[in-house]
């Protein structure tokens, strides 16, 4: 378990307020410019040192993300540094909780990383459904250039930088690096073929790193502990804090910081008053948001919570937002709802993924309703594998998996269904 002093947010229940003035008494903002003096190369390879991995789900090495932006920007192509707040992965709650609680952790972060890769500014692109989030924001930014914290010569380091703050519009698309980029210019968010990666060409055709909002925000608490405190958290592969969002059939969802690698079990016991009705009610876990196919409950009770561990149950960390389901849950009924939410969100841009994702719907439908033949199990399951790494976005992927991890793991009850609703049709029959 995560001991209090080794927490990065500790106002992630908004005990204290966001403001300024607040922040900086969490140690916020302290000394800004003695982190940025240490120079841009070294603070690349202290984020490297700390194995800070993304925290929007991919868990792509930030260090290393950092550093493939350009040393020395050519004329005419600033670089620049674009944050996803566009937090819309059913599950995932905890970007909005930096935001609502610790704006200011994400924008010391932003000019941190920023004067790292040597950006000219940040964009924080920010989901439309998070009004109140955003008003937090934009005041936070507000203060934070009133105190001589963003602008020219930011918090006195002699480095020029701004922070924008840009509403979507609600699209679950958007949260795609590229399809996020195509917005912020003005254009309907759909994905870009990559590569080129956005380091090469982003926004406006310009080097872009784009980033995750936990990524950002822990990255001064980091660079002020140091990176040897940040990788003793955790293991090989798997190092430091995450936030976790437990949600579903526990006895207390909530948000909570802890270490990577905890056990789902103790996660679970130690933060959430365990599972709703007793362990022995629990049926299985999607672990990481909707796009990570889940674990039965067999398998995930003594699992690390990090991206191998899961990985290693055919699962993921994803953005560590758990779903919890108890025996009370149609498991069919609900794999059939999250392919109607890739249906509805699909940008219908590649063929697969626009087809593919309706297709699988409605016959996820017939197994929910029994109608299906069981010859369909092995069809749709096909037909996920079609879909799966064909697309131009992860998409496709992320409607493909949960479909294929009900079919790995709940065969019979998929059967059962069949098998019940013939033989009601043969004895009415009768
Ligand atoms: P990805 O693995 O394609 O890329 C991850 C990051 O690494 C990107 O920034 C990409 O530009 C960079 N990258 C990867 N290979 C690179 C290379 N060879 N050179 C340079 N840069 C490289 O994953 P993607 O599509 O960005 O994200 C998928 C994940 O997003 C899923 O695992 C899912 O868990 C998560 N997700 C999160 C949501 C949220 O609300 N936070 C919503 C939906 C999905
Ligand atoms: Fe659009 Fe789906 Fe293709 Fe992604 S995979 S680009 S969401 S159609």
């Amino acid at each position: 378990m995560l001991a209090d002093k080794d927490r990065i947010f500790t106002n992630v229940y908004g005990f204290q307020p966001w403001n300024l003035e607040s922040a900086r008494k969490r140690g916020d903002w302290d000394n800004t410019k003695d982190l940025m003096a240490r120079g841009q190369d070294q603070i690349i390879e202290d984020i490297k040192a700390s194995g800070l991995r993304g925290r929007g789900g991919a868990g792509f090495p930030t260090g290393m993300k950092w550093s493939f932006m350009p040393k020395e920007p050519k004329p005419g192509k600033p670089s620049f540094l674009l944050i996803n707040a566009d937090e819309s992965e059913p599950g995932s709650c905890k970007d909005r909780e930096i935001i609502r609680h610790d704006p200011h952790k994400l924008i010391e972060g932003a000019l941190i990383a920023g004067f790292a890769m040597r950006a000219r500014a940040a964009y924080i692109y920010i989901r439309g459904e998070f009004i109140y989030e955003a008003k937090v924001l934009f005041a936070a930014v507000e203060e934070a250039y009133a105190a001589g914290l963003l602008g020219k010569n930011a918090a006195g380091s002699g480095y020029d930088f701004d922070v924008f703050v840009h509403r979507g519009a609600g699209a679950y698309i958007c949260g795609e690096e590229t399809a996020q980029i195509e917005s912020l210019e003005g254009k309907k968010g759909q994905p870009r073929l990559k590569p080129p990666f956005p380091a090469g060409a982003g926004l406006w055709g310009c080097p872009t790193t784009v980033n995750n909002v936990e990524s950002i925000a822990v990255a001064p608490t980091i660079l002020r502990r140091g990176a040897a405190w940040f990788s003793s958290i955790g293991r090989e592969g798997n190092k430091g804090t995450k936030l976790f969002q437990i949600s579903g059939h526990v006895n207390k969802p909530c948000v909570v910081e802890e270490e990577m690698g905890i056990s789902f079990r103790e996660l679970i016991e130690t933060h959430c008053g365990g599972i709703r009705g007793g362990w022995d009610n629990l049926l299985a876990v999607i672990p990481g948001g909707s796009s990570v196919p889940l674990v039965p409950a067999a398998q995930i009770m003594d699992a690390p919570m990090d991206f191998d561990g899961l990985k290693a149950l055919g699962s993921g960390l994803g953005t560590a937002a758990v779903i919890v389901m108890d025996k009370s849950t149609d498991i069919v009924r609900a794999i059939s709802r999250l392919s109607y939410f890739y249906k509805h969100e699909s940008c219908g841009q590649c063929t697969p993924c626009r087809e593919g994702t309706g297709w699988m719907w409605r016959v996820m439908e017939r197994l929910r309703t029994g109608e299906a033949s069981i010859g369909e199990i092995d069809m749709l399951h096909d037909v996920t594998k079609q879909v799966e790494g064909h697309t131009i976005c992860a998409l496709g992927d992320a409607a493909a998996w949960p479909i294929q991890g009900l079919i790995r793991h709940f065969r019979p009850e998929i059967e059962r269904r069949i098998n019940e609703r013939s033989g009601d049709l043969a004895v009415a029959a009768e």
